[in-house]
């Protein structure tokens, strides 16, 4: 081509607004351990300073493992690092892109909405009103507000046989963006509470009102699709010209940036200029605060397989912590009966670290719901974030069963 044809394809690409996606082929992933301050600090400054590391996990605390994508032209400066500051590091996966490739089904083309499959921002919201034709008396659309590119947020309110005065539970997916399972398990429990003909759930099912997004954040969602599918954040500019979004779960104004966040807007962990700087984080909790009779609170992430309950803001076991570990236990049970699948259970600043501005902290500490747990869902790393379609049924089918058992426990004490 000449020079003046590439040119009008380049000026072409960009008014069409063509989304180059992030590709990470022959990117490694590395698992690290952290065993000295020198070495935390150092993780803490490749977190903070460079743009071609990406850390999976945070960059952590001493005696934990972390894992770090390493683009090529950074192999030799890691083995450099790892020499030089003794660090334990063990390579996970090869290729990147190829995990990446190996998310979704190959050769299926898209049918009615499943769970074989990861779906779009647009399609979930169009099976929504699918539901809602389907189920006109006991479905509707809940819109809270906007993201900040402006896309609704969109959730589904069931009340099934109807009646007034029930207690409500909410269910919160994919506040970070790139935790697609969350998205497809919140909408599989959504089917479940409609279609289940099982006698233990149409009771749960029937006994509440349910509130459920399965992605409260659009945004960062849709990035994951169209540019980068290692996003976490929303898509909101900060005050650095070069890096954009603020991690929702660190947003939430509960002993904000009190520890386990960040100050610096490049960060993954960055919690904002100020509590509820972002639409997002405001629109939901002002949402939730007009909830009649809030008696549930269900946070959706991944990875790790570890069941929560507040506080991450502090070490202390506070509110009705040993009444909800009690339950999160018989919870795990009926989670591990289908498939083995092992969970670990505690507080967020126990089980993980201290994280300040979670949305589930702040739903605990203002509201006092009674039953908040907070699902880090599967798996412990083998995938990560790309969880293959493959185990969509799966894990929501165990998650799912474990929601009830959770439910039944807490009506049996009367706290829900
Ligand atoms: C549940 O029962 C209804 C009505 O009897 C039936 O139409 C439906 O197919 C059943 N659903 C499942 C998943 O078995
Ligand atoms: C929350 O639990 C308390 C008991 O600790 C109970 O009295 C109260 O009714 C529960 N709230 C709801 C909305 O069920
Ligand atoms: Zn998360």
């Amino acid at each position: 081509m000449d020079l003046k044809i590439i040119s009008v394809f380049l000026i072409t690409l960009f008014l069409c607004g063509f989304a180059e996606k992030a590709r990470f082929d022959h990117y490694r992933v590395y698992e690290v351990s952290i065993n000295n301050d020198e070495q935390l600090s150092l993780m803490r400054e490749i977190e903070s300073y460079s743009d071609s590391y990406q850390f999976i996990e945070k960059s952590g605390t001493i005696n934990s493992n972390t894992r770090l994508i390493v683009p090529p032209h950074k192999f030799a400066e890691f083995e450099e690092i790892v020499v030089r500051y003794e660090i334990k590091s063990r390579l996970l996966i090869n290729n990147f892109q190829e995990i990446i490739d190996n998310e979704q089904p190959k050769g299926m083309k898209k049918g009615i909405f499943d769970w074989t499959r990861y779906w779009e921002l647009n399609e979930i919201y169009e099976w929504f009103n699918i539901l809602v034709t389907q189920f006109p008396n006991d479905v509707s659309i809940v819109n809270i507000g906007d993201s900040y590119e402006g896309r609704p947020i969109l959730g589904l309110k069931l009340n099934i046989g109807g009646g007034a005065n029930k207690k409500s539970i909410i269910f919160e997916g994919t506040h970070h963006a790139r935790e697609w399972i969350s998205a497809a398990t919140v909408t599989y429990m959504l089917n479940e509470l409609l279609t289940s003909n099982n006698t233990d759930v149409k009771d749960i099912a029937a006994a509440y009102e349910w509130y459920i997004f399965p992605v409260t954040n659009p945004d960062g969602y849709l990035y994951t699709w169209t540019n980068n599918r290692m996003w976490r954040k929303n898509r909101k500019p900060t005050s650095n010209l070069l890096c954009i979004g603020t991690d929702l779960n660190r947003n939430w104004d509960n002993f904000f940036n009190q520890g386990g966040t960040s100050f610096n807007p490049c960060d993954n962990t960055y919690a904002g200029s100020s509590p509820f700087s972002e639409p997002e984080t405001k629109v939901l909790s002002e949402f939730i605060k007009t909830v009649p009779n809030l008696v549930g609170y269900f946070p959706f992430h991944s990875y790790s397989q570890i069941l929560m309950v507040p506080y991450g803001w502090t070490h202390e076991l506070l509110d009705n912590y040993h009444e909800l570990y009690a339950i999160g236990e018989k919870a795990l049970e009926t989670l591990s009966s289908f498939y083995g699948t092992t969970y670990e259970l505690g507080s967020i600043a126990n089980v993980i670290y201290i994280a300040t501005g979670a949305s589930i902290d702040w739903v605990k500490y203002e509201l006092k719901t009674n039953v908040t747990f907070e699902y880090e869902m599967r798996d412990v790393g083998a995938y990560g974030f790309n969880l293959p379609a493959s185990q969509i049924i799966e894990n929501s089918i165990e998650v799912f069963a474990s929601i009830i058992t959770i439910l039944q426990e807490a009506q049996k004490i009367g706290i829900a």
